[in-house]
C-alpha cells in the first residue's frame, strides 16, 4: 500500500517547506518537490499544513479512579484522539499495590489490545516500591515502559512517600528512565479539605480552593530536589500555575534536569468554571484544579520560552450524569478528571499560533515532538522525516469549527459533556493517517479497534 501526500506545505519542529510526501506501508519512504511516482492512492493537500501526528504523552483510558472508571476506553478514547489529530498516546498503567508491577502492565496490555485504533505506549504508576521489587524497574524498561509516574497527591490511593519516591527514583537513574510526578502536596490538602467539610464548604468549588498554589509549588520543588539527590531526570506533569512554573524555572536555570508539561484546561480554562450555583462546576473538577485566569499568561511565557516543553491533554473523563454525581454532596467525592484528548491539537494551534503566542514549528513540537523525544518514541514519531512512521496530518489552518456535543456534533469522547463546549477554533485536523492508513477523514472514522500498535520505547536520551 502506497500513499503520496501532494502539495502540502510540511511543518515540523524545525522545518517548515512545500513538498510532496510518499508513504510505502508504514512508513515515509521519500520527500521531494514534484515527485515523480505512482501511489495506490494520492492526496491533494494543498493549502494544508502537513504535520507530525500528535503525541499525547499524558492520557487515562479505563483507568479504575474515585470509585468508578474513566469513560473512555482504549477504542473510544484512541477513536476520539484521531479524530483530534493525535497518532499516539502514552497512557498510565498502574501498579496495585502490594503487586507487581509486571502484572499493572499485562493488565494495561489486556485493557488496549484489540481495542486501540492508534499507537500507544504505557508508563509505569508506581504505588509502592521496597527493596525486594525494584529489580521489576529494569524488566519494565525492557518492554518498553521506560517511564514511571508518582504521585505526593491522593493519599491512601496513590500517593508514596518521599522514601519510596527515593527508591524507585535512584534506581529510574541508574536504569537511564525518566519520573514523571504529579507534584502536590496531598497530606497537606487532605487536612485543608477536612476543614472546609467540617465547615459545610462541600460545593465542587471548594475542589479549588482546597488545593492552594503553593502547596503544588511545594510538591514541584520537593520532588525536583529529591530528584536532584537521586540522579534522575524529572517530568512535572500537568502543571497548572505561575507558582509551580516558576520552581521549575529556577530548577532549570541552575541545571537539573527537570521537564513538564502543562494542559489545555490551564490555558484556556479557568477558576471562574467552578463558580456555578448548581454542580455544574463538577465538570471541571481535575487535579491540580483550574487556577485564577492571570496564571495562564505565564504558562504561556513558559512554552515559549521552554521551561514546559509539552502539552498533553491529562485526559480522564467521567460522565457529568452518571459519574461526577457520586459528589453532589461531597466536592472530595467527585472523581477527579476531565476530558479533552480530542481537542488539544485545534485548542492549541488556535490559542497559539493564531492567537500570535506560538510559532507553527513550536506548536508542532509542544503537541508532538517534544514528547516523542523526552519519552523514546524519537524519530520514530514526533516528525516527518524518511523512515519515521507515516504518522501524519493534514491539517486545514484557516478551518473553523464550534467544538460542540451536540451543536452539530464535533465530538467522539465517550463522555456527556465538552469541557470546551461553544469555543470556536480555527485549524482542524482534516486526514488522519496512522502508520500509512488514513484513519479519519471526512470526519469519518476509518480505522479500527486494534489497528494500534503497543510501542515499546528506548530510554530517556538526555537533554534536547
Ligand atoms: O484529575 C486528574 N488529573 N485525574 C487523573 C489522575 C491524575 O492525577 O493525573
Ligand atoms: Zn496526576
Ligand atoms: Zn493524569
Amino acid at each position: 500500500m502506497s500513499l503520496l501526500i501532494r502539495n502540502g506545505r510540511v511543518v515540523t519542529a524545525v522545518d517548515d517547506y512545500h513538498a510532496d510526501i510518499f508513504v510505502e506501508d508504514e512508513t515515509v519512504s521519500l520527500i521531494g518537490r514534484d515527485l515523480d511516482v505512482e501511489a495506490d492512492r494520492t492526496i491533494d493537500a494543498a493549502g494544508r499544513l502537513v504535520i507530525p501526528g500528535g503525541v499525547d504523552p499524558h492520557t487515562h483510558m479505563d483507568m479504575p479512579f474515585g470509585g468508578t472508571t474513566s469513560a473512555d476506553d482504549f477504542e473510544t478514547g484512541t477513536r476520539a484522539a484521531a479524530f483530534g489529530g493525535t497518532t499516539t498516546i502514552v497512557d498510565f498503567a498502574i501498579q496495585t499495590k502490594g503487586h507487581s508491577t509486571l502484572e499493572g502492565l499485562e493488565t494495561w496490555h489486556e485493557k488496549a489490545a484489540g481495542k486501540a485504533g492508534i499507537d500507544y505506549g504505557f508508563h509505569m504508576i508506581v504505588t509502592d516500591m521496597e527493596d525486594d521489587r525494584l529489580w521489576e524497574m529494569r524488566r519494565l524498561a525492557d518492554e518498553g515502559v521506560t517511564s514511571y509516574k508518582m504521585f505526593m497527591a491522593y493519599p491512601g490511593v496513590l500517593y508514596v512517600d518521599d522514601g519510596t519516591l527515593f527508591r524507585a527514583m535512584r534506581k529510574a537513574g541508574e536504569d537511564g528512565t525518566l519520573v514523571c510526578m504529579h507534584a502536590e502536596n496531598g497530606i497537606v490538602i487532605d487536612e485543608i479539605v477536612k476543614i472546609a467539610l467540617a465547615e459545610g464548604k462541600t460545593a465542587p468549588k471548594y475542589h479549588a480552593l482546597t488545593r492552594p498554589t503553593r502547596m503544588e509549588a511545594e510538591g514541584v520543588h520537593r520532588s525536583i530536589a529529591i530528584a536532584e539527590v537521586a540522579g534522575v531526570p524529572v517530568y512535572i506533569v500537568h502543571l497548572s500555575c505561575a507558582d509551580a512554573l516558576e520552581q521549575v524555572t529556577l530548577a532549570r536555570d541552575r541545571g537539573a534536569q527537570v521537564f513538564a508539561e502543562t494542559c489545555p484546561q490551564y490555558l484556556f480554562l479557568d477558576l471562574s468554571h467552578y463558580d456555578h450555583e448548581d454542580f455544574e462546576g463538577a465538570k471541571y473538577v481535575m487535579t491540580p484544579p483550574l487556577r485564577e485566569k492571570w496564571n495562564q499568561e505565564h504558562l504561556w511565557r513558559g512554552l515559549g520560552f521552554g521551561d514546559l516543553q509539552s502539552i498533553s491533554t491529562d485526559h480522564c473523563p467521567f460522565c457529568f450524569k452518571d459519574q461526577k454525581v457520586l459528589g453532589i454532596d461531597d466536592f472530595s467525592k467527585i472523581p477527579n478528571g476531565g476530558p479533552g484528548v480530542e481537542n488539544r491539537m485545534s485548542l492549541v494551534y488556535n490559542g497559539g499560533v493564531v492567537g500570535g503566542r506560538l510559532s507553527v514549528n513550536k506548536f508542532v513540537e509542544l503537541t508532538s515532538t517534544a514528547a516523542s523525544k523526552l519519552f523514546g518514541l524519537f524519530p520514530k514519531k514526533g516528525t516527518i522525516a524518511v523512515g519515521s512512521d507515516a504518522d501524519i496530518v493534514v491539517f486545514n489552518p484557516d478551518r473553523r469549527e464550534t467544538i460542540s456535543v451536540n451543536n452539530p456534533c464535533t465530538h467522539h469522547m465517550n463522555v456527556d459533556y465538552n469541557a470546551y463546549e461553544g469555543t470556536e477554533v480555527q485549524g482542524v485536523s482534516e486526514i488522519v493517517i496512522s502508520r500509512g492508513r488514513v484513519v479519519v477523514e471526512d470526519n469519518i472514522w476509518h480505522g479500527r479497534a486494534g489497528g494500534g500498535n503497543f510501542i515499546k520505547r528506548g530510554l530517556f536520551g538526555g537533554p534536547f
